[in-house]
């Protein structure tokens, strides 16, 4: 990719996103300007030779591309200090879970193309989904931004009013699965296996389970009943982790975080 962008929050997800753009999307490490208010804590990405620093608008001022990657209380007051150093033509994506569109608009003025983009930290391996939404049309800014995302894993164009919705299910995603994964490996320990080659073989299967759904398409359910020999270990095991409410006990954990967004929104975070 030609052209500079610059992460505005190099926190966890601004790092990863650095990482993905040089890893994985095709940027050089001298293109992409990443900035925290800390910003000693970015040794790995100076170590790539990404740039780095404390300036939001010396790192905006030649980007293409600018990502918005800061906490939702940071971004108004980060939206007030940038707003009259953006360049024209400038792309704003904010990944931030807060804030629409419209919001962002009202505090920067129209001058720009505004996309929101809901990523996980598996962009760093180039292994996101990215959900992203546009207000207006998928112009050709969207279109770039678009193809920019694709290169770091897959990615989704949804309505805006399901970012919310997206931040609890992609990105929060990540640690739902890595719980699961925590917890297979534990019963693996129980069964003999040392902690890492419990990790190892339940991390990999997790994998391989997610690589067959992606290239099949089939349902879930589908994939199941080729593993489930009838009265076989599998369909006892599954059956007893459903008696003690395993699919039940995640759809209510996705339900309450998403529901967190909303009180935060009523607070006003
Ligand atoms: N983490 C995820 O998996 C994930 C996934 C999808 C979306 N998101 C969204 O992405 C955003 C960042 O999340 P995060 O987990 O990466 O949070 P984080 O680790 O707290 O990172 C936020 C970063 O923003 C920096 N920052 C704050 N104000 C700034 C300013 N005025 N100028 C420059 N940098 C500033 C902070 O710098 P200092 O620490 O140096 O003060 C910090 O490094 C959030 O809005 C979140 O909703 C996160």
């Amino acid at each position: 990719m030609t052209g500079n962008i610059s992460i505005i929050g190099g926190g966890n997800l601004g790092t990863a996103i650095g990482l993905g753009l040089i890893q994985h999307g095709g940027y050089k490490p001298e293109n992409v300007f990443v900035t925290r208010r800390h910003p000693e804590r970015m040794k790995k990405l100076r170590e790539k030779g990404i740039q780095t620093g404390q300036d939001n608008i010396l790192a905006i001022k030649d980007s293409e591309i600018i990502i918005l990657a800061v906490q939702p209380t940071q971004l108004e007051k980060l939206l007030v200090e940038i707003r009259d150093y953006i360049p024209d033509k400038s792309i704003i994506v904010s990944v931030v879970s807060a804030l629409s569109i419209d919001h962002i608009e009202t505090i920067i003025g129209k001058g720009n193309d505004i996309i929101r983009a809901m990523p996980n930290v598996a962009i760093s391996l180039g292994e996101s989904i990215t959900c992203l939404a546009v207000n207006g049309v998928k112009n050709e800014s969207f279109r770039k931004v678009e193809k920019l995302f694709s290169r770091l894993g897959q990615t989704l164009v949804i309505d805006e009013s399901l970012i919310a919705a997206s931040t609890i299910l992609g990105a929060s995603g990540i640690a739902f699965f890595l719980r699961m994964i925590r917890a297979v490996s534990q019963g693996g320990i129980q069964l003999g296996f040392h902690a890492e080659e419990a990790q190892m073989i339940a991390a990999q299967t997790a994998k391989g389970a997610a690589g067959i759904l992606i290239e099949s398409g089939n349902h879930p359910e589908r994939e199941i009943d080729k593993v489930t020999t009838p009265r076989g270990l599998t369909i006892t095991g599954l059956n007893e982790m459903e008696h003690n409410g395993l699919s039940s006990s995640l759809i209510k954990g996705i339900i309450t975080s998403y529901k967190e967004i909303e009180n935060l929104k009523k607070q006003g975070k």
